[in-house]
């Protein structure tokens, strides 16, 4: 949520940051600035709307060779130029960039405006950049990390900051507190950005700061120390492929091929994990023996959004393969009602980003009550990775559409491997190890074939979502886990009113709201609920709304009773959601198109979401 991007070097830094935000544009992109060092100038320049719009503001040939710039997704303060980042100090000699939320900002501004100080926008940040200046002319000799260090000190919430000093040409000071800050190595230049894929095209070899680091930053290279006091080493680690840029290729939007790039995604995840001769499933990441999983009395799955409906299914399968007594909570409520944390219970902390705050949070609530929590994380160092410090990693690749979609499906993948391995230490026998493990590993051919030609269906579908009042999805067990995202897509990317419930409760009260003009999706694998599922199906048509069923391909009963059919492969019911969510995806990106949406940035939205 908002990127960050620092150069410093010989180069002009305008260009080198502009790319850096144009990369980083996912994580926000309601307006966008930068401001460089030129001799006795700080040059600012700031646009409300994408990056390009920053880019067109430019001068071609703006000099100077240190500067920062952000991209914003509106917190404090609407979507104004204004209140776009770098902010200035009232001498226009100090620039600020921040992601984060300084909680404080309130009696702080106040105090300042108490003093004589005007501010000129509604951020949080502006505080900051007026903080700074105040601490810097106060004892200049004392140098701007000390300012910068005495400013955060006064500060409650979080930040990754970088700051330039119009007095301190070839500088930067930059700091971190809960929102991430990765330092990147050059060749007598040296950057900074708030996630790698900002650098990746200019440096492999970087340094991720940790909470409560301060660095400064010159041509030549950084010094880490800690805010309060002392200096620090930090290991340089070479970023590896994922982090290479691949563009959209041939593909419309990141979106579409993210969703086309799932046999892959699926096949990276699954491969030398999956073993099926013994019937079984290794995770290298999660270091438990035999003895620890037959101990795990219960299993909480955390996550937010798309991830905590993957979560969702891999809570089934954990109880319903391994026989461990699960549940998936949002993370966002899961820290602040105090929760009780067992020792031997397990928690699993899901993130595509790895960088979601209320997550992180609730991974912190975990730990700092002894527990135990293992990532299933995308992005390789993210926040969530180290500081879970075991896990594994989905292997998705880049996403970078807002929607989510190739990460769902390989968080859900994940999770059936260690359901697998769980359940073997545990209950299951090596034949239906076996029977789970091979068609877990034949599920990205399978997924690839189902994605070869759009799905009959699909545009009857779009054309009744999208122009509907509002749209349902109905599911249940792992099914209704598949109808939230369903929803959850077509909320995002097509901007559609909709809403999902488990199948069965839509009769103790949102039926009063089914007429014609309310489509129903329900997902209804050929599972023991299926004639449940059609029962509510039938309620639905009596109410004279139109069924749109996600049904199993061979399943005879289901289209008799639906008014547009979408078949699906076959499958174990658990891993059923590995193919029912793919028409969904598609739902809701046919349907994003057919309004006109933006799809990969769809408005109001971050691709990370890093405040609470
Ligand atoms: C998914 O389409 C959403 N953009 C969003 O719900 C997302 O899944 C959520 O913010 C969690 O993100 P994470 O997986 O990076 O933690």
């Amino acid at each position: 949520m908002c990127g960050i991007v620092g150069y410093v070097g010989e180069r002009r830094a305008a260009p080198v940051i502009l790319d850096g935000l144009r990369r980083l544009e996912y994580r926000g992109y309601d307006s966008a600035g930068l401001a460089v060092i030129d001799q006795d100038e700080l040059r600012l320049v700031r646009r409300v709307g994408f990056v390009a719009a920053l880019a067109a503001a430019v001068p071609a040939d703006l000099p100077g060779s240190t500067g920062i710039g952000h991209t914003r997704w509106a917190t404090h303060g609407g979507v104004t130029e204004d209140n776009a980042h770098p902010h200035l100090d009232s001498t226009n000699r100090i620039a600020v960039v921040h992601n984060g939320i300084i909680e404080n900002h309130m009696p702080l501004r106040a105090r300042l405006q108490d003093e004589g100080v005007v501010f000129r926008s509604e951020t949080d940040t502006e505080v900051l950049a007026h903080l700074i200046s105040i601490f810097y002319k106060a004892d200049s000799t004392a140098g701007p990390e000390a300012a910068v260090r005495q400013a955060l000190e006064l500060v409650q919430g979080t930040y990754g900051v970088a700051v330039i000093f119009l007095d301190h040409p070839g500088l930067i000071i930059a700091a971190r507190n809960g929102s991430p800050l990765v330092v990147g190595k050059g060749n007598g230049e040296t950057f900074l950005a708030s996630d790698p894929h900002a650098l990746s095209a200019h440096t492999r070899e970087v340094v991720y700061l940790e909470d409560r680091d301060i660095v400064r930053i010159d041509a030549s290279g950084w010094t880490i120390s800690r805010m309060d006091g002392g200096g620090v080493s930090r290991a340089v680690e070479v970023l590896g492929e994922e982090w290479q840029d691949e563009g959209r290729g041939d593909y419309s939007h990141h979106m579409l091929k993210e969703i086309h790039e799932q046999p892959e995604s699926l096949a990276r995840c699954l491969r030398g994990r999956v073993v099926p001769d013994q019937g079984t499933a290794r995770l290298g990441g999660f270091e438990l023996s035999p003895r620890d999983i037959a101990a795990i009395r219960h299993l909480t799955v955390l996550g937010c959004g798309t991830s905590f409906h993957a979560g969702l299914v891999g809570a089934a399968a954990m109880e319903g393969l391994a026989r461990i007594p699960a549940s998936a909570e949002i993370a966002s409520e899961y820290r602040y009602r105090n929760p009780v944390v067992a020792a031997d219970d397990l928690y699993f902390a899901v993130s595509q980003s790895g960088e979601t705050a209320d997550t992180l949070g609730a991974v912190r609530e975990v730990q700092v009550k002894g527990g135990r929590v293992f990532g299933v994380v995308n992005v390789v160092g993210s926040s969530i990775a180290r500081t879970c410090g075991r896990g594994v990693y989905v292997h998705s690749g880049p996403e970078i559409a807002v929607a989510s979609t190739k990460a769902f499906t390989s968080q859900v993948a994940a999770m059936l491997v260690a359901a697998l391995s769980f359940a073997r230490t545990r209950a299951l026998g090596p034949h239906e190890g076996k029977a789970f493990g091979e068609e877990l590993l034949s599920v990205p051919e399978r997924v690839g074939e189902w994605l070869t030609a759009e799905p009959p269906g699909l545009m009857d579908a779009v054309e009744l979502c999208t122009s509907g009042k509002f749209v349902f999805f109905l599911g249940r067990g792992v099914s209704h886990a598949v109808a939230l995202e369903g929803a959850l897509k077509l909320k995002e990317v097509a901007y559609v009113p909709c809403m999902a419930y488990p199948a069965a409760e839509m009769k103790h009260g949102p039926i009063a709201l089914l007429d014609k003009r309310t489509p129903v999706v329900v997902v209804v694998p050929d599972d023991v609920m299926r004639d449940k599922t059609l029962s509510t199906i039938q309620e639905v048509r009596a109410r004279g709304a139109q069924v749109i069923a996600i049904h199993t391909v061979g399943d005879d009963q289901t289209p008799k009773v639906a008014d547009v059919c979408i078949p699906v492969p076959r499958s174990n019911p658990l891993i059923s959601p590995l193919f029912s969510v793919l028409p969904l995806q598609l739902l809701a990106y046919r349907a994003g198109l057919a309004l006109a949406r933006d799809i990969d940035r769809p408005r109001n939205l971050a691709k990370s979401v890093t405040v609470e």
